[in-house]
């Protein structure tokens, strides 16, 4: 077989994406406005959300999500051990303590029953991570967890539902990402969602440095030379109209990407079920996966060779593939900091050694897919 250069991710974006930034160029109104409110409105609407506020980033959003909820020094948070180091991160902005809990290598998602004993009475909210599109399992999450603050880390998961609801209004706020490795991009960006208006009302504030209205209120408004008041500590998570512009444009598309991604996952669950040395995932019946990656997990016991070894002999044939991502608990500054070791989650750990994810994207066409099958075959 001829080779082939196939990419673990490539975002979609052309000609009408191209047309829809012309509005912002061409009107000069290049930071939060219109367009963004426009992309809000049809995140919310999708959502089922009322609240939909656009950020800088799914980062800037967590970030958001736990100020608005008062989080500060000496609370602690949850945090799943495997996830993107940013969940662990905001909790570190707040002045808050992280505190991890386990994943069940199954899913890749938090272990409902690593939280109960986690809890103190110094706990303010838990973040639940829908791993690459796989929402985590709310209903046992909010059993263990009662009366939590609930912000859902749903980075990969846009588009994606849980027993018919949508990621996003599982808990009392969700936050997205929108950087090319997701379904649906905006170059960088994020959005925080919520159905809670007094949460919506302190975010939107503190997404604008604090003030009290927004600029293009004042701009637009009858007193525009008059400055706003600042009765809170905000900061600068807006994000600009011309990435408003393409996120509109995206979102007319995330269901076919879904769509598209799902056929390929079924796809690649048929044509790799005879590696008895490969789990793929599964998606519990009445939930949509966002399929923002097809992460796998390898039994090294079985399999023909090691993870590691398996990703440098797809590289060499042209295909990318990644660990699905890191256990936060085994990087540096987190190990170091509360004296964690590799065996203290035990569900993370194997993850993070034996996860591969492999390409899953819009732009890839019947013949690579075939391609990486075939590869992972002759491993
Ligand atoms: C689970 C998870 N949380 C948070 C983030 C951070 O998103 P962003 O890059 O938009 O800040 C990511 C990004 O990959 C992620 O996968």
């Amino acid at each position: 077989m001829e080779k082939r250069t196939i990419y673990i991710s490539q975002p979609v974006l052309g000609e009408e994406e191209w047309q829809s930034l012309k509005g912002p160029l061409e009107s000069g109104w290049v930071t939060q406005g219109p367009k963004v409110r426009e992309f809000e409105n049809l995140f919310g609407e999708k959502h089922s959300v009322k609240h939909a506020m656009a950020t800088t980033s799914c980062t800037t959003a967590l970030h958001l999500a736990l100020a608005a909820l008062g989080v500060g020094p000496g609370d602690e948070v949850l945090v799943p051990a495997f996830t993107w180091v940013s969940t662990a991160n905001v909790v570190l902005y707040c002045g808050a303590t992280p505190v991890f809990v386990d994943i069940d290598p199954k899913t890749m998602n938090i272990d409902p029953r690593d939280i109960a004993h986690r809890i103190t009475d110094k706990t303010k909210a838990i973040i639940p991570v829908h791993l690459f599109g796989l929402c985590a399992d709310m209903d046992a999450i909010r059993e263990a967890a009662p009366g939590l603050a609930i912000v859902e880390d749903g980075a990969c998961a846009a588009g994606a539902t849980y027993k018919g609801t949508p990621a996003g209004a599982l808990g009392d706020m969700g936050c997205f990402s929108f950087h090319p490795r997701k379904s649906v991009t905006t170059g960088e960006g994020g959005m925080l969602t919520t159905n809670r208006d007094d949460l919506a009302d302190l975010a939107n504030q503190m997404r604008n440095h604090g003030a009290t209205i927004s600029e293009e209120q004042r701009h637009h408004g009858p007193k525009p030379y008059i400055l706003p008041d600042f009765n809170l500590l905000g900061f600068n998570y807006r994000m600009t109209d011309l990435q408003g512009a393409v996120g509109v444009v995206q979102m007319g598309k995330l269901d076919s990407f879904i769509n598209e991604r799902n056929e390929w996952a079924q796809y690649y669950k048929r044509e790799l079920a005879d590696l008895e040395w490969l789990q793929t995932p599964e998606v519990p019946e009445g939930n949509r996966h966002g399929w923002q990656s097809f992460a796998t997990l390898v039994d090294e016991s079985k399999s023909p060779c090691s993870r590691n070894e398996m990703m440098e002999k797809l590289q060499a044939k042209g295909i990318s593939t990644r660990p699905g991502t890191h256990a936060v608990h085994m990087l540096h500054l987190y190990a170091e900091k509360y004296s964690l070791k590799p065996e203290d989650y035990p569900g993370a750990r194997l993850v993070n050694d034996c996860s591969m994810a492999i390409p899953l994207h819009n732009r890839m066409s019947a013949e690579d897919y075939a391609y990486v099958v075939a590869a992972m075959h002759d491993l």
